[in-house]
């Protein structure tokens, strides 16, 4: 195996604090919670886990809206809880990744609420705060430029004690730091020194894009051709060329690298949130001697088109940007996202996992994906999420629903007594750890299955990506390194396939049944042909070739 950093070698598992197990019995989960579940984890075999936001927030976008960067929020624990996590998770050799939400704060930050109190107050430029547009009578019109919030509406709020407009690109609740204020970049460098300094071993970076605006905030130009895509529709018809990753984004995150590379070792690593569709944009977050972030996320196969030539372009795509040195990353799902179950078909659920975690790069596990979790109707009264408040359709409760655990209570994920704060939704949909774990057929057995292979085998923790030949609705591709090459093929249709092999070989996992297949020889002649690896319908294999 070649010496890398460790998060190149690592699976990443998503927790979603509030949703993974209430040992508080309050409804939510919480951080003594995860630490209860270190044992699953390990023994599901991921490397580290990334917390999402557990730190003082009055709650208005579950978290992402702090108030207190250093502290953890009561619903959650306290500091203690924190530092019992991190060394309980370290002691079963799984690193801690926390979520890092640089680009705004709650309105009720005391840095907001200073910046607010008067237009002369020290901390009025830590935010963005502009005058109506000049000539504008009404509130309405006198915005300063045309942005909106990702959530619905206008970017812009006006303070009717002040006069003016402050920008929030998400809810008005989450106001925006201006990070061209010097003191912004060295109170938010001390946050991430405070969280390095108890022993994390890396941030999520939240939102990345959004930090470096327009210098001017210039109106974004109306896209003339507007497609469809996940947020609002106000949203996508506006190119969004102003509001996001003006090109100093990249000194931003820079500056940030070199807090990290100055804490005391192990390395920590930083996983940038970019959702950008342009490679060129989005591989510059490497930096330009790989001295920004270590990873931007690799978002670029989520809600993907299941067709076996389409993904094999994306993913040819994605492998020429990287640049020369860097590592890939890969997600499939996330608490932002739809369930993986859900939009591409349980069927595929198996297949979508074993294409996660047999590319090159490091893959990110949204927690309840190894289980086969779908998405939870959330009847309209139980609604929390407020985009979901804001533009119904667009919510990502279903998605954030308890983990299902047992068939008990609440599915395990809280005690009996306790009402969840979302629905733990219906027993039969995905079962649960318990029983799948005693299941050598399952969703669970297999991704802890696959998980251990991956661990273990070269090609697939370094080797070159290479796409295969393949018929129609197979997705084929090889992995090698020297001295070893394994194959990955995948049936994305439900007929059966056949894809023909470079060389004969040997079946090391199936998706299906309880990898019954695994030692079979692949040497059947296609007809007229060298060998091929015979498919069922919505099959996925690794092949370990006999010709490195
Ligand atoms: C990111 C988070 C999302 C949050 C938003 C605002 O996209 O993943 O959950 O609502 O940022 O902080």
């Amino acid at each position: 195996m070649i010496e890398r950093p460790w998060w190149q070698h690592a699976v990443t598992y998503e927790v979603y604090v509030r949703s993974f197990a209430d040992a508080s019995g309050d409804g939510v989960g919480d951080l003594e919670g995860v630490r209860q579940r270190l044992d699953y984890l390990e023994w599901l075999g991921v490397d580290a886990i990334w917390l999402t936001p557990f730190y003082r927030s009055p709650m208005a976008d579950f978290g992402y809206d702090i108030v207190d960067h250093t502290d953890v929020d009561p619903l959650f624990g306290t500091l203690g809880d924190m530092d019992r996590l991190l060394a309980d998770a370290h002691a079963h050799g799984i690193r801690v990744i926390v979520d890092y939400v640089p680009n705004h704060t709650s309105d009720r930050h005391p840095w907001f609420v200073e910046s607010r109190s008067s237009r002369t107050n020290p901390k009025r430029d830590w935010y963005y705060w502009r005058d109506p547009r000049p000539g504008s009578s009404a509130a309405s019109d006198g915005r300063p430029n045309n942005w909106l919030s990702l959530f619905g509406g206008p970017a812009w709020e006006l303070d009717p004690a002040t006069g003016q407009y402050y920008l929030h690109t998400f809810l008005k609740e989450q106001p925006d730091l201006n990070w061209r204020n010097p003191e912004v970049v060295r109170a938010m460098h001390e946050v991430a020194r405070f969280w390095l300094g108890r022993g994390v071993d890396g941030f999520r970076i939240d939102v990345a894009a959004a930090v470096a605006k327009d210098p001017e905030l210039r109106d974004n130009p109306l896209d003339p051709d507007p497609k469809p895509g996940q947020f609002g529709a106000e949203w996508l018809r506006q190119v969004h060329a102003h509001d996001f990753e003006h090109p100093d984004i990249v000194a931003m995150w820079q500056g940030f690298r070199r807090v990290l590379d100055e804490a005391e070792p192990p390395a920590r690593v930083s996983i940038a949130e970019v959702a950008s569709d342009d490679l060129v944009r989005w591989a510059r977050y490497y930096g330009p001697q790989l001295d920004a972030v270590h990873m931007p996320f690799g978002f670029h196969l989520v809600r993907a088109d299941w067709h076996a030539a389409w993904l094999r372009a994306a993913i040819t795509r994605v492998e020429a940007a990287v640049p020369d040195g860097a590592w890939p990353n890969w997600v499939l799902g996330n608490h932002d996202q739809p369930r993986i179950a859900t939009w591409a078909g349980p069927e595929r659920a198996r297949v979508a996992m074993l294409l996660l975690l047999t590319l090159r790069g490091t893959p990110t596990v949204y927690y309840g994906d190894e289980l086969g979790m779908e998405n939870v109707p959330i009847p309209p009264d139980r609604a929390q999420d407020p985009w979901e408040l804001n533009e119904p359709g667009q919510g990502r409760d279903p998605a954030r629903t308890p983990m299902r655990w047992t068939a008990g209570p609440n599915a395990g994920f809280a005690p009996a007594t306790a009402e969840p704060w979302l629905p733990v939704g219906d027993a039969r949909a995905g079962g649960d750890v318990e029983a799948q774990r005693r299941d050598p057929g399952s969703m669970l057995s297999f991704t802890r299955a696959l998980l251990r292979l991956r661990r273990s085998d070269a090609a697939l923790l370094d080797g070159a990506w290479s796409p295969l030949d393949a018929g129609d609705g197979v997705l084929a591709f090889t992995r090698a390194v020297p001295g070893r090459r394994v194959a990955v093929v995948l049936n994305l249709g439900a007929d059966a396939a056949s894809v023909a092999l470079p060389s004969g070989g040997r079946v090391l996992l199936s998706t299906l049944g309880d990898g019954v297949r695994a030692g079979e020889r692949v040497t059947r002649a296609a007809r007229g042909g060298g060998p091929a690896a015979p498919l069922a319908a919505w099959e996925g294999l690794i092949v370990e070739l006999d010709e490195p």
